[in-house]
């Protein structure tokens, strides 16, 4: 029941999806927890952040375009957001605003069920917001990064900053020895377009792609056909939304309950 108790979480975006509002209401009904969740389509970050104060929204959770112009509008920054230089989750504590970053997590984790991480090479595709916290969390898991991006300087100082390769534009993969293949661009999203020729798709490594609609993207459809173990995009976000839910909560996610919400509405999307 909504009520005056009820604690409220939202989501800010320039496009919104119902894949977060799926999983936290489940988790709430799950544990019974008197909380509400709701997607938000805004591009006024400012606002947003004012409103979360004057209202006392208790968690924020933050999408494109949001994810930098936030951080410093907020009372504090977790070091690893800082050095991620995005933030993906706001916790407001009696009026104090925390900008946190579970992206990275997200895409661990999502791997995580598929292979090891350590000492494997992983080769992204991109060099943007959403690649810097992928290759955080994969150099945190001990994977060995190489970058590949359209433009070099970009690809070259996002490699020079965390410390891992640059390799060039997405040809370049022909050269190379890969394990796990992340395409972190955003090529795909909502068109058919596909970022690599797919007979550069490495055979039978492991392919993530964080796009998140459609969920069967072309990039996807054509790893499978060339033998890879393929991971979409929605497996990242169920496992930075355990971290939400934890932060916004104060108690542990119900796993089951958040991937029964999610899958239900990734089969109601495809
Ligand atoms: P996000 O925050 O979603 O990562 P971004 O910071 O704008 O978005 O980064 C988008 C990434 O996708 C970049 O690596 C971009 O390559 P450039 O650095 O060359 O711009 C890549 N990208 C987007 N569209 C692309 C396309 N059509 N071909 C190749 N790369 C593309």
């Amino acid at each position: 029941m909504v009520n005056r108790d009820t604690k409220l979480c939202i989501s800010i975006a320039e496009k919104t999806s119902n894949f977060g509002a799926s999983m936290h209401n489940a988790a709430y009904e799950a544990l019974g927890l008197n909380y509400l969740y709701l997607p938000i389509k805004t591009t006024d970050t400012k606002g947003s952040v004012a409103g979360m104060r004057a209202l006392g929204i208790a968690g924020m959770s933050v999408s494109i375009p949001h994810k930098q112009d936030i951080m410093p509008l907020l009372d504090n920054i977790d070091d690893t957001a800082r050095t991620i230089g995005a933030v993906n989750t706001v916790v407001n504590i009696d009026g104090v605003l925390t900008g946190y970053n579970y992206d990275w997590v997200g895409a661990v984790k999502a791997l995580e069920e598929v292979t090891k991480l350590a000492d494997k090479k992983v080769v992204i595709l991109g060099a943007g917001g959403a690649a810097r916290a992928i290759v955080y969390g994969l150099l945190q898991a001990g994977a060995v990064v190489t970058i590949l991006n359209r433009t070099a300087k970009k690809g070259q100082q996002l490699a020079s900053e965390f410390g891992c390769t640059y390799g060039g534009e997405f040809e370049q993969i022909r050269e190379l020895s890969c394990d796990v293949l992340v395409n972190a661009t955003s090529v795909g999203s909502q068109t058919n377009d596909i970022p690599l020729h797919p007979e550069d798709i490495p055979e039978n490594v492991v392919l993530m792609d964080i796009v998140i609609l459609p969920v069967e993207t072309n990039l996807i459809k054509a790893a499978k056909a060339r033998g890879c173990k393929t991971i979409p995009g929605y497996r990242m976000l169920i496992h930075q939304a355990l971290r939400q839910f934890a932060a916004y909560t104060g108690q542990e996610a119900p796993f089951a309950a958040m991937e029964k919400a999610l899958l239900a509405e990734v089969a109601r999307q495809s």
